[in-house]
């Protein structure tokens, strides 16, 4: 699953006692685990291999220029979703034709930085986008390269309605039914050349069953471009692969493999995959201080000094994140990670953070060890989606991030202090109109 696991009382990462980390860099913290990271993606890589695809990470998950490094380093592409996003993989250094770049209003600049850096694909999302990227191309002189996102309009894939993209009335992709008119418009076209198919059909999905179908109406619709004669050469499914959230409950990579590599092998495609989460999910958690305890009615609050400006998940999707304390009794030195624990000597708490709305709240009405104030606690599984959608809501400065590798570790991220927060605001300019 992951490389944080309890021993003599403590939480580690890796070799990493995590109270001793956050001694010295402070709280609250993002702490990854780069044991995580690779292990994710070579058993990914693994039960793909017969397809042999290329696996490109989705920044969006966690965009730390060292984990994109770290990814990169093993062979991995990059899955973008903005010129700040392939800015970023460049500066990391990543190789930019093993490049994704999807997104329904990229803009000129964005095109133009696409371009110019030689990424692998535009996955693109309208014929007013190709249009624009086609004379973007012609009037650097180069060549762009597209993929056609094709909304499948399969049903319902059971994720969040905020998360869904795979049906029509969403804004992604062109509906299945004008793919082919659109070969038809842009197929041949010189200036971006259109040879592939993209699916993405939302995230997380915790069964195999949505892609088979969308992958089954994008193999019927790749026969009958190829029987129009357009060439198409490359397939790239999406991500969405579950994270560990809570022990048990999402499919091993192995049965998202056994139900997908059937339908595309020996098919004369290039597969690419999108993962982000299901690489980045349990390679990192989130630790804070417990500030307060307070009762209030007959609820128990545990307050921290992170919430849902640093991990918005939770106030946003609802989403579960197990939260446990970083130093435990031995009869709490759990292996397992879900809602309802069934060990003795636990009591209930509403862990919320400091931010002034209700929906500050990381885990309700949850069963952990009894803490309290000074105690720390660690929301696990945080590692996708966290640093990534943090903010700096009531004027609160984002967490340092730390990446452990084995008895290592390296800040990637400096906290941020109030002058940070402020210093776009300094030096302001009069605008000439
Ligand atoms: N490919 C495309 C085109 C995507 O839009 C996404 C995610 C992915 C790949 C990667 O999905 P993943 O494998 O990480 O599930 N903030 C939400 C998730 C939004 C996902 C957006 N697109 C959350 O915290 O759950």
């Amino acid at each position: 699953m992951d490389s944080f696991n309890y021993k003599n009382g403590s939480l580690f990462c890796e070799s990493v006692n995590v109270d001793k980390l956050v001694d010295q860099v402070g709280s609250p913290a993002y702490i990854y685990s780069a044991e995580t990271f690779r292990n994710h993606y070579t058993a990914l890589r693994d039960a793909f291999a017969e397809v042999d695809p290329i696996i490109c990470y989705s920044i969006k998950s966690c965009g730390n220029l060292h984990i994109i490094k770290l990814l990169d380093s093993l062979g991995c592409g990059m899955d973008t979703v903005s010129g700040g996003e392939v800015f970023r993989a460049k500066q990391a250094g990543a190789d930019m034709s093993k490049i994704v770049y999807a997104g329904v209003g990229k803009t000129d600049a964005e095109i133009t930085l696409g371009i110019n850096e030689g990424i692998g694909w535009f996955n693109i999302e309208s014929e007013e986008e190709f249009e624009n990227i086609a004379r973007i191309a012609e009037t650097l002189g180069k060549q762009a390269h597209g993929a056609l996102r094709v909304n499948p309009d399969i049903y319902d894939p059971k994720t969040h309605v905020k998360t869904n993209t795979g049906k029509k009335e969403t804004k992604f992709g062109v509906d299945i039914e004008r793919a082919k008119q659109f070969f038809r418009s842009y197929g041949k076209n010189q200036h971006c050349r259109l040879d592939a198919i993209h699916l993405h059909i939302g995230s997380p999905i915790y069964s195999p069953d949505p892609y088979v179908m969308a992958i089954e109406k994008a193999l019927v619709l790749i026969d009958e471009l190829r029987a129009e004669g357009f060439e198409v050469n490359t397939l790239d499914i999406g991500g969405g692969y579950a994270a560990d959230y809570e022990t048990g409950k999402s499919p091993s990579y192995k049965t998202y493999a056994d139900a997908i590599v059937p339908l595309i092998k020996g098919k004369d495609l290039k597969i690419i995959i999108e993962p982000g989460r299901t690489i980045s999910g349990n390679s990192g958690i989130l630790v804070g201080d417990v500030q307060y305890i307070k009762q209030g009615g007959n609820k128990k609050f545990a307050i921290l000094n992170t919430g849902m400006h640093h991990l918005l998940r939770p106030a946003m999707y609802e989403a579960f994140h197990f939260v446990w304390p970083t130093a435990v009794a031995p009869e709490h030195m759990v292996t397992a990670r879900t809602d309802n624990m069934d060990l003795p000597n636990l009591e209930k708490f509403d862990v919320v953070g400091p931010i002034c709305e209700s929906s500050d709240t990381i885990a309700k009405e949850r069963m952990i060890p009894a803490v309290k104030r000074g105690d720390r606690i660690a929301i696990f599984t945080a590692g996708a989606y966290g640093m990534v959608m943090a903010s700096n809501y009531n004027a609160m400065p984002r967490p340092v991030e730390v990446l452990v590798d084995g008895t290592d570790a390296t800040i990637i991220r400096k906290r941020e202090t109030y002058n940070d927060v402020v210093a776009l605001e300094r030096d302001t300019e009069q605008v000439l109109l």
